[in-house]
């Protein structure tokens, strides 16, 4: 593996760069504020494939030429985009049936992005004849320190049901299954009469008027994911030599992708993470897009390949960030392992869909507050190259699986209220306000990787194989603390249940099994023991060696228990039969029971993150923050820490050794 690029020293700065959208004067303007900007990286030729290759066969390299030296001989460096999300005009036409085919039918259109399906041989074809031009021509050229391959797969295209998808199907299936027999075991054709009797008779799992078989629709999402996964793969194979990546359509968000699956092929982890512009505490959802990205590139640095100086251009709203919040956000995925702070993009652009969009020059130019913050950041950023390469540590880690994120949510579970993003944001917002860093698993990670964590949460894992689940087991009889939350470990990879009591794979580690679920109607909610309402759910769990907690005193489940523990080896096992309202008083004390180090006397608030030796503050209050325990250098001002965070300010503190 390549790893991290080798230049720009320090924390690179600066973000996806459309020169083609401007006039030369402008060019020259944009690299003079590049400089100005203290701007060390730009991401370029993302979606130039028109212009690179106008007529099939016919390529024009000459502009990217010229705009490369030029920005070279600016001292910045280029992450340079290949540029197949774009298919041209040209291509769609010659070959219209590239055009993907949605799962009900519809066949996607030209005029926007994305449009070419991955399985299709001549996009594929087309791909090799480019990417290896673009590879032999700037391989070499200095200005050149990264590949950044396509764009964001996965979103929107993630399934595609053309036929070549179809064709390539089949073919995943055969390899998958030795035989049909074993296809038809794995999906339960023996239910609705489906079994298959060739391979020919097996479809995609188009829309239909009723649910389709879970399993086959499992299984088309990995094998989109794969088909997604071999085209980057083509392309990584041409680059070599410079580190190659692809931007991940944001780690908590993609739902197509697995990315469990991408993070190995990648040379760095790159992310793109927006804001729900509506959440006032939507600096937690970055945190936790930031952390799963760490932790897809197992803990080594990272870069947050795209965010925003300001609203984005596809949400409901375009809501602006308030003064300050840009540099929170931008520090905050510093904080939490990213090298580098990427923005979409440099300068806004004048036509097309993305005109209201922000970027870091904006409409206005110069004479902005936002601007003012580039620069200013630019200049923050300078200063912190010390940080470049040393690393965040967590105790606590959760287990996140995109398989099982599909299986939840299909058709016909036991409640809609099921969501796998809302538990997960539950549980990890709840370690969030307590100051806990924490690092993501997947399921299939080595007892050796689990055991190095005190706390490890399962907040939604209803897709849960057997061996996994003994692994869990092992961690907990080693020592370790597991909390599992309600609706995991109930069905295998092919969404088959776990023989048995529900929870399936989990009742021994867990102590009990659940004779029934009561999922609770829409909006109503019972109460716990302990105090505190709960929603959502509600089941009746019986013991078979753990011991109750808390139990519900109201609801269809009264008197019997909704939190229990189980003391196995020498571990302890959590199980979280609801959803209640503050998940909080129960997390902090399994975390402090289970020896988890966290700051003490600090405001909700008030973000705390450690890279080494450099405790990053940042303060989402209005007012200004008491840090008691940290003592060392204000990196940024030079000067020793006062012990205080200014009101929306961050202070980034260098410990003594
Ligand atoms: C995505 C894309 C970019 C741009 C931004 C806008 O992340 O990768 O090309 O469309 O969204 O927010």
């Amino acid at each position: 593996m390549a790893g991290y690029p080798a230049r720009p020293e320090g924390i690179a700065y600066g973000g996806d760069y459309y020169p083609e959208q401007w006039p030369r004067e402008v060019q020259e303007e944009d690299i003079r504020l590049m400089r100005e900007a203290g701007v060390t990286l730009v991401s370029l030729g993302i979606f130039a494939w028109a212009l690179l290759e106008p007529a099939e066969g016919r390529y024009e390299f000459g502009w990217l030429d010229e705009i490369l030296d030029r920005l070279h001989a600016a001292g910045i460096a280029v992450d340079l985009g290949t540029p197949t999300a774009a298919p041209p005009a040209w291509f769609s036409r010659k070959y219209p049936d590239s055009l993907p085919v949605t799962r009900e039918g519809v066949r996607v259109g030209t005029g926007g992005r994305e449009h070419a399906c991955s399985s299709h041989p001549a996009f594929r074809r087309a791909t090799v004849e480019l990417v290896g031009r673009l590879a032999a021509r700037y391989g070499e050229h200095p200005a050149v320190v990264m590949w950044h391959v396509h764009n964001e797969y996965g979103a929107p295209l993630g399934e595609c049901y053309c036929e070549a998808s179809v064709t390539a199907w089949r073919e995943w299936l055969r390899q998958r299954y030795a035989g049909l027999d074993a296809l038809n075991d794995a999906w339960g054709t023996l239910f609705w009469g489906q079994r298959y009797g060739d391979w020919a008779e097996i479809d995609a799992p188009r829309w239909s008027h009723t649910v389709v078989n879970p399993a086959q629709r499992l299984d088309y999402a990995r094998f989109s994911n794969d088909e997604h996964l071999a085209h980057y793969r083509l392309q990584k194979e041409l680059l070599g030599g410079k580190p190659v990546t692809t931007n991940f359509a944001g780690t908590v968000n993609c739902k197509s992708m697995d990315l469990w699956t991408w993070a190995g092929e990648l040379d760095v982890i790159a992310n793109d993470h927006y804001l729900d512009g509506e959440r006032p505490d939507n600096h937690i959802q970055l945190a936790m897009s930031a952390d799963l990205s760490r932790s897809l590139g197992g803990g080594a640095p990272w870069m947050i390949m795209e965010h925003s100086t300001g609203a984005v251009s596809w949400q409901p709203r375009g809501i602006a960030k308030r003064p300050g919040e840009m540099r929170r956000n931008s520090l905050a995925h510093v904080a939490r392992g990213s090298d580098a702070v990427m923005f979409f993009q440099w300068r806004a652009s004048r036509f097309g869909a993305e005109k209201f969009h922000s970027a870091m020059v904006p409409h206005a130019g110069t004479d902005s507050a936002v601007w003012r913050d580039v620069v200013a950041l630019g200049a923050d950023l300078r200063t912190l190259g010390e940080v470049r390469g040393t690393r965040v540590t967590a105790e606590v880690a959760i287990v996140w699986d995109w398989v099982a994120y599909w299986a939840l949510e299909l058709e016909w579970r036991p409640s809609g209220d099921l969501a796998f993003l809302e538990r997960m944001s539950a549980y990890y917002e709840a370690l969030w306000r307590d100051h806990v860093t924490t690092d993501f698993l997947p399921p299939s990670a080595d007892i050796s990787d689990f055991s190095r964590y005190r706390v490890v949460v399962l907040p939604s894992s209803y897709l849960l194989t057997e061996a996994a689940a003994k692994n869990l087991q092992r961690y907990v009889e080693g020592g370790g603390t597991l909390v599992v939350s309600y609706f995991s470990g109930i069905v295998n990879e092919h969404d088959t249940m776990h023989p048995g009591a529900y929870p399936g794979v989990l009742r021994d580690v867990l102590g009990l099994t659940i004779e029934e679920f009561h999922p609770l109607r829409e909006r109503e909610s019972v109460t716990l023991s302990a105090g505190g309402a709960a929603r959502v759910w509600s089941e009746r769990v019986r013991l078979t060696g753990a011991r109750s907690d808390q139990t519900f005193s109201s609801g269809p489940d009264t008197g019997h228990p909704a939190v229990t523990r189980n003391d196995l080896g020498a571990g302890t096992a959590w199980y979280v039969a609801t959803a209640p309202a503050d998940l909080r008083p129960l997390l902090t004390r399994i975390v402090d029971q289970a020896g988890v180090t966290r700051p003490r006397d600090l405001p909700e608030t008030l973000e705390l993150v450690r890279r080494d030796r450099y405790v990053f503050l940042i303060n989402h209050a209005d007012i200004p923050a008491t840090v008691p325990d940290v003592t060392g250098l204000d990196l940024l001002a030079g000067t020793p820490f006062t012990g205080q965070v200014p009101a929306g300010g961050v202070t980034v503190v260098r410990i003594p050794l």
